[in-house]
């Protein structure tokens, strides 16, 4: 039987390889330069779901100090890895932490929130949604801004690609990377989306020198009525981030 690993486990193939397949994804090109305008010069920015620091780097790079919350080991890993990299004066202004965005409880209040790459859609519409923004109002500055990047629910409908032809195949050392959707769903009446994604890697020659089977999963609902009651409300409508989601942003009431 196919062993099925969570995604961003720190075990996974999804974890290992996760900037080659973030960098080359076009829904999120030019995503920072958008995080970038949501807090003033020099502010403080939490990440929620930062993952590898794919945004949170950069953002300490211009200057923000930035806290990036994750849940998965496997991923901060290989951000602390990047920030030990970073020269000193950047890296003072970046924190990683782990955390999970349901029950967030970090002591302190922050000049934007944001989370990116439908990272926030992880997370179930449901009393997780309910504890996830009040969690965000209870850490969000007076004069804040919150945004969350959240898939569009269309692309989902669209059929399945085939499972035997590579949704995405790069040159990786000694070999190459390809990716094969074995299964997709998308149970519309919950909003759940599920890909079961085949991560295989070879030799330059084709022949396999590793598989990982690993679900992925996104769930899609209206945020608006959750963060209503949380005490925050719209800071305008949805803007569009690449052809397959939108920025919601919030403010409070
Ligand atoms: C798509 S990655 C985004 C990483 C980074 N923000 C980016 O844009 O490249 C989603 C991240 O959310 C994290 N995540 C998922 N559920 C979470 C939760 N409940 N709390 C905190 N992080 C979570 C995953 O571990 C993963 O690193």
């Amino acid at each position: 039987m196919t062993v099925i690993r969570p995604y961003y486990s720190t075990e996974s193939a999804s974890a290992l390889h996760y900037d080659l397949v973030a960098f080359a994804d076009p829904a999120v090109q030019l995503d920072v330069d958008l995080y970038a305008h949501m807090a003033k010069a020099g502010g403080s920015i939490l990440e929620l779901g930062a993952g590898t620091g794919r945004v949170a780097i950069p953002l300490a790079e211009r200057g923000f100090e930035v806290t990036g919350l994750d849940i998965a080991q496997g991923m901060l890993v290989r951000a602390e890895a990047k920030r030990a990299t970073l020269p000193a004066e950047v890296a003072v202004r970046l924190h990683f932490v782990r955390g999970d965005m349901r029950s967030l409880a970090l002591g302190r209040q922050f000049d934007a929130i944001i989370a990116s790459y439908f990272t926030f859609a992880h997370v179930q519409p449901s009393a997780a949604w309910k504890q996830a923004f009040a969690g965000m109002a209870r850490h969000l500055a007076p004069g804040g801004v919150i945004a969350l990047h959240l898939p569009d629910a269309e692309p989902m409908k669209r059929p399945a690609p085939s499972p035997d032809i590579p949704v995405f195949r790069k040159p990786i050392e000694g070999g190459v990377l390809t990716l094969f959707v074995a299964a997709q769903t998308f149970n519309e009446k919950v909003g759940r989306f599920d890909l079961l994604l085949d991560y295989v890697t070879s030799t330059d020659k084709g022949v396999e020198t590793a598989r990982s089977r690993e679900r992925y999963t996104l769930f899609v609902g209206d945020p608006e009525p959750y963060a209503a009651k949380a005490g925050l409300r719209p800071a305008g409508p949805p803007e569009a981030l690449g052809a397959t989601g939108f920025i919601h942003k919030f403010v409070k009431c």
